[in-house]
């Protein structure tokens, strides 16, 4: 469910007409609903009605200082995966006893800004990391609170790029050595052992792994609180998908409830940390048709965004819906020869969707690729001398821009000119 909606053939992001706002703003342009965000996040946080529990939003899924601001409002904390996001979180004064700071190659200056700022906990990716935080701890006379991330070899049956509960994958300490970690911790003056957490990886589709994950969490829980290890936090992870297409995952109240079960009536707070299922399908990447191209072996509509703007479907294949801003350029599928839709980027990589027949589009169209709310922006580059494209949050029948359209001066920021040579001078 989100507020794109069709009114009069025109796409609308809540009362906002995109192919207004298109005009004022300029294409690309990444433009969000409110009003989806915050639906989201209050299922979610129905789903977990009566389960103690704390949501700590993925801030790597769209990392926009104006997010932030609405999650913060919402009363949710945040995972951070490093100082650069945990940075971001300090500055829209988030409450940082709501904050927990993941990530599987922290450094020390990163772990050390961590337990200054007092977080939730840390998640430990391994026993060499809590070694790190504990002697960092000690220096500065702290006690870290730590959570060790397990890695329960779980497959969750999704893109092997997104997969992170597998024991080949680099996340996590298997169970049986994170129960030796645990007893060790013990004895350590720097660190206090306060969860377990796992994630498994991401846009999962089906309950199975989560409910595999997290009863066997729940299971090492009980052993180390019957070994007097007082474990209060219990930490599911991420990773609920969201139906790019044709996916149908389970909505955030099964979710909810399948992990609530499999914790059953252990004394813990539940800690989540989604990201997409948040923001994924609040958000399009508006784009406008440059030209066509017809060639011997099919139509090519080349679009004004490309795979600097929206890197997903060059680098998991993954497929994201395209429709016409204005429906009245849609016809019937019979009636078109199939179209693939490629960006500018000078790579093949560089397509968001292969041989649609059931769209129809001439040059200066607007179109829509959906659901680009997560992993959008934040994984976007300049590649090919590209501005990143504005930002836009919609609010009812309003709009505001959060993020400035990134001028051709600033794609040099920072650089330095070869020093002058010879008596050159290069300014
Ligand atoms: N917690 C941890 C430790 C994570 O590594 C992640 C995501 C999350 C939570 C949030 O997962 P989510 O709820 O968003 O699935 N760029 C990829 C997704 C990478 C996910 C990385 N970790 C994509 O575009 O599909």
């Amino acid at each position: 469910m989100d507020h794109f909606s069709f009114r009069d053939g025109r796409l609308y992001c809540e009362a906002v007409a995109l192919e207004e706002l298109a005009g004022q703003v300029g294409t690309p342009a990444y433009v969000y609903s409110r009003a989806t965000i915050e639906r989201h996040v209050n299922v979610l946080k129905q789903a977990l009605d009566g389960v103690p529990n704390h949501i700590c939003y993925a801030v790597k899924a769209n990392p926009s200082l104006a997010v932030l601001d609405l999650m913060r409002s919402h009363g949710v904390g945040f995972d951070a995966v490093s100082g650069g996001e945990l940075a971001r979180v300090m500055t829209i004064g988030a409450d940082l006893s709501g904050v927990i700071l993941s990530g599987v190659g922290k450094r020390d200056d990163e772990i050390e800004r961590a337990i200054n700022a007092d977080l939730m906990y840390i998640c430990a990716e391994s026993r060499e990391e809590v070694l790190a935080i504990d002697q960092i701890a000690r220096r500065l006379n702290q006690k870290a609170r730590v959570t060790i991330r397990v890695n329960p070899n779980v497959d969750a049956q999704t893109h092997p790029y997104i997969a992170t509960g597998l024991k080949e994958n680099k996340f996590g300490v298997p169970s049986n050595a994170a129960l030796r970690l645990a007893a060790e911790m013990a004895e350590m003056g720097g660190v206090e052992l306060c969860g377990l957490s796992c994630h498994i990886g991401s846009q999962i589709t089906q309950l199975a792994p989560f409910r595999d994950a997290a009863t066997l969490i729940a299971g090492m829980v009980r052993q180390l609180r019957g070994g007097g290890v007082p474990i209060r936090y219990l930490g599911v992870g991420g990773g609920l998908g969201i139906p790019y297409g044709a996916e149908t995952p389970p909505g955030p109240d099964a979710y909810g409830r399948a992990v609530a079960e499999a914790v059953g009536d252990l004394d813990v707070t539940l800690v989540l940390e989604p990201g997409r299922v948040l923001v994924g399908n609040a958000g399009v990447l508006l784009s406008r048709v440059v030209r066509k191209k017809p060639t011997p072996s099919g139509e090519f509509v080349i679009v004004d965004a490309g795979m600097n703007e929206l890197m997903r479907p060059a680098l998991y294949g993954a497929e994201h819906q395209i429709v016409p801003v204005v429906s009245g350029t849609v016809a019937p599928a019979s009636a078109n020869e199939p179209v693939t839709i490629v960006g500018p980027v000078c790579e093949s990589a560089d397509t968001f969707a292969r041989d649609l027949n059931d769209i129809c589009l001439a040059t200066g169209d607007l179109i829509a690729i959906r659901s680009a709310g997560a992993y959008g922006f934040c994984m976007s580059s300049t590649y090919n001398g590209r501005p990143r494209p504005a930002e836009v949050l919609c609010d009812g029948d309003r709009w505001q821009i959060i993020r400035d359209r990134e001028t051709e001066k600033e794609l040099w920021r920072g650089e330095r000119r070869l020093a002058a040579q010879n008596g050159d001078e290069n300014g």
